[in-house]
């Protein structure tokens, strides 16, 4: 595995110094709408390189997607050694680098990274993929970028809303690893999450992903922490769809990892007051979710649909303390509903 990751102020300047240093023929962009309105303009380095533009949004993310990019690697006439350019966040670089891996059996793909969740998440280590049947990421690869520049002057064209999505994946890398980042991620909590106070944060967290990915890039044990609160995340998150009012990924995270640290409190003696810790920030930084005893069964169908579990188990990873995970904990539904039970009382919904 590669792991070259570069953090930068200046996206312009550092995607030109890149692109310096080798062959870009054949090369070509993959992006979406909004980035390309908002951010392409300022990497003028760019300009010049053919680019193909799917739209917007999850439901895009699709094998028909990959094949217009495929089609577009056709009409650019790329070749072996042509460089793929994904210019966006997690959604771009997933299937772009999915896109690459598959054509002509893998071409080199670059990943410029422009939204907050894929900074510390989704730009680096090597899972590529697009959904499929209804399940998210569903078909995909592990495979490596070249390279990926994490271009923070990006971060200020995001809504608020993905800037929370980030700060909630920010805080699961503090849960599973590093005391002081929660302790600060705390504090840019009480001063008002934005972007200018999480910046000098994420080189942190992407310390921690690529120490975690290099142990373990396939995710045969180790990796798995990086799932911490996705179990119960994701399934809020699928409720959330269904209902047509979804909320971005890390939103959904930053709850699930309530649910996650109250299993953690019942089986593993975590200090219960991480648990209010957590409650306090999920109230004064998020946006309110609701579900009701009503919702369960729908919860319990999308923990047990991942493709991490089967019907007749639940695994999470759950924590001793903060920076001390366990993973595969077993959970029965009987818990699980315990467990939510007890979210909706933290929460007050
Ligand atoms: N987003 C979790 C991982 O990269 O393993």
């Amino acid at each position: 595995m590669k792991n070259n990751t570069v953090i930068t102020d200046n996206t312009d300047r550092t995607t030109a110094e890149y692109l310096r240093s080798i062959d870009t023929e054949g090369a070509l962009i993959v992006t979406d709408a909004n980035v390309e309105r908002l951010c392409l303009p300022r990497i003028a380095c760019l300009r010049d390189i053919p680019r193909v533009t799917i739209t917007p949004g999850e439901e895009h993310k699709t094998l028909a997607s990959a094949e217009q990019i495929w089609e577009a690697l056709e009409r650019v006439q790329a070749r072996r050694n042509s460089l793929l350019i994904n210019v966006g966040g997690g959604l771009i670089t997933d299937l772009g680098g999915f896109a690459a891996s598959c054509y002509k059996r893998g071409i080199r793909f670059l990943n410029i990274s422009t939204t907050l969740l894929a900074d510390v998440d989704a730009s680096s280590g090597g899972k590529t993929g697009v959904n499929f049947g209804g399940l998210k990421n569903q078909i995909g690869v592990f495979s490596w970028p070249e390279a990926t520049i994490i271009g923070t002057d990006m971060l200020d064209t995001l809504p608020q809303a993905e800037v929370l999505s980030g700060y909630g994946e920010m805080l699961k890398t503090g849960y599973i690893a590093d005391a002081s980042l929660v302790e600060s991620l705390e504090a840019v909590a009480v001063a008002g999450v934005t972007v200018e106070r999480l910046r000098s944060l994420i080189g942190r967290c992407t310390e921690i992903k690529r120490s975690v990915v290099e142990a373990d890039p396939k995710e045969s044990g180790l990796r798995k922490i990086l799932n911490f609160g996705h179990t119960a995340g994701h399934a809020f998150e699928s409720l959330l769809i269904k209902r047509g009012t979804p909320l971005p990924h890390g939103i959904c995270v930053a709850y699930g990892m309530m649910t996650a640290l109250i299993l953690s409190h019942i089986r593993l003696g975590l200090p219960s007051e991480i648990l209010s810790r957590h409650a306090r920030l999920l109230r004064a930084t998020m946006p309110a979710i609701a579900f009701t005893c009503d919702d369960y069964p729908a919860l319990l169908g999308f923990m047990h649909s991942d493709k991490k579990n089967d019907d007749t188990s639940v695994r999470f990873t759950l924590l001793r303390n903060i920076a001390d995970p366990v993973t595969a904990q077993s959970i029965d539904d009987e818990e699980i509903r315990t467990s939510l039970d007890i979210t909706r009382d933290y929460l007050g919904i």
